[in-house]
């Protein structure tokens, strides 16, 4: 396993990958490796000849006032279990290389990037939009790995990636959780053992909204209404938002028919944010 710094070596490596016809998976991350990254990892394995995953905590995504100066931070740990499964590349660029001096290029996603988390964290999908469009490009992966966890960054990512015409398939991975139902997050590094169990009302909650759905409940409002409840019958979560939303548009839904409805929530504990969601009437 090649660990890289340099955008120029790692372009170098992939316009060699492709004139070797070898297909190159890609998983991108901020490191603070957990369960959640390395399934990426194993699935890029399976499906490819080569898989790149870069290490990079983008500054760009962060708010004034939010974790980017105490984000986890380990490019050894991280590696050593990177070269574990099978890695090939880690592309690990200090902020310099991503973004030089005189940078001033930004890519903005408009429809998708307003709401939900766009709405709570103003200019963070702009910061991975940027960020996710400079990787693909020095990359240039034929299979991108994300977990569906993030539901909406695949999106905003899904629609990057069509609009600015990357040879690049976007293939989502199911949320992996802890035993308690929380979903594995770098984040979740930040909880006492206590709020970590508390934590678990997240996926108590929406899994109620998925029986209220199964048992014939289509009403958007009341399955939000469901999750609401639940989360606020432990004290110490503070709701930020619930969304009962199109999963293509993000746009909400009263109704819902048969097509395929994100429910997402971002809930604080103490300081931590932590967002999960599912998915009602999955397409396969
Ligand atoms: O999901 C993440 O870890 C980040 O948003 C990503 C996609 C690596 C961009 O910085």
């Amino acid at each position: 396993m090649e660990i890289i710094n340099r955008r120029q070596r790692m372009s170098s490596i992939a316009r060699k990958l492709r004139r070797e016809s070898k297909t190159v998976g890609f998983v991108a991350t901020m490191g603070a490796l957990h369960e959640g990254h390395l399934t990426l990892v194993k699935e890029a394995r399976q499906m490819c000849d080569i898989v790149v995953v870069s290490i990079f905590v983008n500054p760009s995504q962060f708010g004034p006032g939010e974790d980017f100066a105490k984000y986890p931070r380990d490019l050894t740990a991280d590696a050593a279990v990177l070269s574990e499964y099978g890695v090939d590349y880690v592309f690990a660029p200090e902020t310099q290389e991503i973004y030089p001096e005189g940078f001033s290029t930004y890519v903005y996603v408009e429809g998708l990037t307003e709401t939900l988390e766009g709405a709570s964290r103003p200019g963070h999908f702009r910061g991975v939009a940027t960020v996710v469009t400079i990787l693909f490009n020095t990359v240039r992966p034929d299979f991108a790995f994300f977990g569906s966890k993030d539901a909406q960054q695949v999106g905003v990512i899904k629609r990057l990636t069509r609009d600015l015409g990357f040879e690049t398939e976007i293939v989502v991975v199911p949320t992996v959780r802890e035993e308690s139902g929380l979903a594995m997050s770098s984040r979740n590094a930040y909880l006492t053992p206590e709020l970590r169990q508390k934590a678990s009302i997240i996926y108590q909650a929406l899994r109620e909204a998925k029986i209220a759905f199964k048992n014939g409940e289509r009403n958007g409002s009341k399955l939000a209404q469901i999750v609401q409840t639940k989360i606020e019958s432990e004290p110490v979560a503070r709701i930020d938002y619930i969304a009962v939303v199109d999963n293509d548009a993000l746009e909400p839904v009263e109704k819902i028919d048969d097509k395929e409805v994100l429910v997402a929530v971002a809930v604080k504990f103490d300081k931590v944010r932590l967002i999960d969601n599912i998915i009602l009437n999955r397409r396969q």
